[in-house]
């Protein structure tokens, strides 16, 4: 039995609907209004409103809850929302013919393929530009939580993150790579914008130093899970995305096959869910949110 299930917490299905519906109804507040001539606009509202997983901004309010906020607090929507718009500003270029040239991305063609490459790079800077605005203009959180969370999440999108994770996995993906290269830029290019997410929940809650840094190794290991994950389901015809991208990339599948990965991963998820509980003693929705999520993702690619 796992710790989260002893401790008999179960998060009913519509408790997760609900903060899934405040960040969607959030994100489409905070969004440019639809104008009929503003592609750009249409491009930040197409890429970021298109059906994601929110897994982000969902970890953030679900932590942020385990760690003792109120999630009626309105500016933690606003930074699981920024969060949500880095992310989607990260697809929209990932996605590019000069990074990994893809055509579906959540089930729909991708932003460049919709709109052209010049708005897909205009509609992810102002993204990006729009996440920090947000952060700067989030309802009850004071001047100090603000310049807190817009370090955490410059530090995630910049040279030692988002960027770095992306330029290595471009330019050393195609040639053959050791395992901990592999790591290291899984680390950069997907675990930390979970850490950005993770420590914006604790500069809500004010969390302790020991509960922010327990959080931080939450991040590094749930991050490796979720991109072997993710390369586990690259032969999958269902994703909403290109299927094979990976073809001929050295990624730990390419090079260890399948059951090697899951069971790797599945160490990440167990030293993730150890973090977890040691950082969380006030609820244990986060826990309970990753075991199902997992479980239901590795059913589905195994
Ligand atoms: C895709 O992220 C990019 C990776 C880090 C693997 P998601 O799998 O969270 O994509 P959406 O938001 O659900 O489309
Ligand atoms: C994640 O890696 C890239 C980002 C963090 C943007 P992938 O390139 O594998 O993500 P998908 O498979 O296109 O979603
Ligand atoms: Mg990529
Ligand atoms: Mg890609
Ligand atoms: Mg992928």
């Amino acid at each position: 039995m796992t710790a989260c299930a002893e401790k008999q917490v179960n998060y009913p299905h519509s408790d997760i609907s609900m903060l899934l519906s405040d960040i969607e109804l959030r994100l489409d507040e905070l969004l440019p209004v639809d104008g009929e001539r503003d592609c750009v606009g249409a491009a930040m509202r197409e890429g970021t409103l298109a059906p994601g997983k929110r897994i982000r901004p969902m970890l953030l309010l679900l932590t942020a809850r385990d760690l003792g906020c109120d999630l009626s607090h309105r500016g933690l929507l606003d930074l699981a929302c920024a969060i949500e718009m880095v992310h989607a500003a990260s697809l929209i270029l990932d996605d590019m013919p000069c990074m990994d040239n893809a055509q579906m991305r959540r089930g729909q063609p991708t932003i460049h393929c919709q709109f052209g490459e010049h708005v897909a790079i205009l509609a992810a800077v102002a993204l990006l530009s729009k996440a920090f605005g947000v952060i700067a203009c989030a309802e009850g959180l004071p001047a100090n939580a603000k310049n807190q969370a817009v370090t955490e999440l410059s530090h995630a999108v910049g040279l030692q993150g988002l960027v770095q994770g992306q330029f290595k996995d471009l330019s050393e993906g195609d040639k053959p790579r050791n395992a901990d290269a592999i790591l290291m830029t899984n680390q950069f290019k997907t675990s930390t914008l979970f850490c950005a997410s993770m420590q914006m929940a604790s500069i809500v809650a004010n969390a302790s130093s020991e509960a922010r840094e327990k959080l931080h190794r939450f991040s590094l290991d749930l991050g490796q899970a979720f991109q072997l994950l993710d390369d586990l389901a690259d032969g999958m015809t269902n994703t909403g995305k290109d299927c094979n991208k990976d073809a001929g990339k050295s990624t730990l599948v390419n090079m260890l096959g399948a059951k090697a990965v899951e069971n790797r991963l599945r160490d990440h998820l167990h030293r993730a869910n150890q973090h977890l509980e040691a950082a969380c003693q006030n609820g244990y929705a986060t826990q309970h949110f990753i075991q199902s999520w997992f479980e239901k993702k590795l059913a589905a690619v195994s």
